[in-house]
């Protein structure tokens, strides 16, 4: 059954609910955990932590001086209760290593798994699938993806079918690329998305034009992916102080600047900040806490940022 807009506006879902996380009271550094902004995905109904954790760059051998880290990263998300994580059997061998860290720590059945297809026919996305599983455990993901639209139509079948039976929870179709957008909206009307997952950012609002109102009018979820632009973001503001008005929307860095604009956008926006560093994911959950910019402060915000930002092409285009 998928929520209407009315029926969100009267459960209170959206950019403002908040909803304490998995009995946590603690935050590094002993400050008292404060609720996580919560989400509601249109198509279920469940509930899900605004900010996740994407994965593109957890790679590396079992013996790698990378893999404590990782694990630790992974640790201090989960602790400070971020569940939604972001995969791909094309990011290296990040499946196999979040793999063997949600074993390691015990949290498989705590989190709220993404992962994606990335092949053109039936029986090699159906390989690839079930190499996924194998690799990230559990009978279930949260979220099965088609990557960069490949094969799309062939891979949604297959998707389609493996939600009845209960292996998927919900599907969706990724992009990173304004190249793809067109391509995508076409998607989402034809077809019956949970979710779809596309690049914006701060600096990067081409998808905000057709892609983000689309999705909320049709009850579809959003998986932000680069919120910072790779990393371009913290370029372009260098090393200036925090404006004024970060302290109006309780924002302790420019990572929270940049993902409380993300998820303040209307309908159910989720940033997936790609980090591998401990202190990295607690600043970027730490973005789901308190306020978040209204209407008029998110454009003083983008004219904030649009001088800074390298090329006009840059705020359009890809992330
Ligand atoms: N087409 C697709 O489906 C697609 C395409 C691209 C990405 N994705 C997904 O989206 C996720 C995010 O994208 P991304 O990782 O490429 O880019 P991103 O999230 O825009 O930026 C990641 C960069 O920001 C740095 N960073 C993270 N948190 C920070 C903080 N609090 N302060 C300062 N720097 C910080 C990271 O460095 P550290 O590692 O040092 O923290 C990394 O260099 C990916 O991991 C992946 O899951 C999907």
């Amino acid at each position: 059954m998928k929520l209407s807009r009315r029926d969100l506006l009267k459960l209170g879902a959206g950019a403002g609910l908040t909803a304490a996380v998995g009995g946590l009271n603690r935050l590094h550094g002993q400050r008292p955990q404060q609720a996580l902004q919560m989400k509601t995905i249109q198509s279920s109904g469940q509930q899900v932590p605004a900010i996740g954790i994407g994965c593109r760059n957890f790679r590396g051998g079992p013996d790698s001086k990378e893999i404590p880290v990782f694990r630790d990263t992974f640790e201090t998300f989960h602790r400070l209760g971020g569940r939604v994580v972001d995969t791909s059997p094309n990011y290296g061998n990040s499946e196999e290593v979040i793999g063997r860290i949600m074993r390691e720590l015990e949290i498989r059945d705590d989190l709220w798994l993404a992962t994606k297809v990335d092949r053109e026919d039936e029986a090699s996305g159906v390989q690839r699938m079930d190499e996924s599983f194998e690799k990230l455990g559990g009978d279930h993901f949260d979220l099965m993806q088609v990557h960069n639209l490949r094969g799309v139509e062939v891979q949604l079948e297959t998707m389609k079918a493996w939600k009845e039976q209960g292996r998927f929870r919900h599907i969706g179709v990724t992009t990173s690329s304004a190249r793809q957008y067109e391509a995508l909206a076409e998607i989402m009307r034809r077809h019956d998305l949970d979710f779809v997952q596309v690049n914006f950012a701060l600096g990067t609002r081409g998808s905000a034009e057709t892609l983000l109102p689309l999705a909320e009018d049709r009850g579809i979820a959003v998986l932000v992916n680069l919120p910072f632009g790779r990393g371009r973001m913290f370029e372009a503001v260098g090393d200036r102080a925090l404006p004024d008005w970060a302290a109006d929307i309780d924002a302790q860095s420019w990572a929270q600047v940049f993902l409380k604009y993300v998820m303040a956008q209307p309908g159910t926006v989720i940033p997936i900040p790609g980090t591998t560093k401990p202190h990295h994911a607690e600043d970027n959950v730490g973005a789901a806490m308190g306020r978040l910019p209204d209407a008029n402060l998110r454009r003083e915000m983008e004219r904030f940022i649009d001088p800074l930002m390298p090329e006009r092409r840059g705020r359009r285009g890809r992330g």
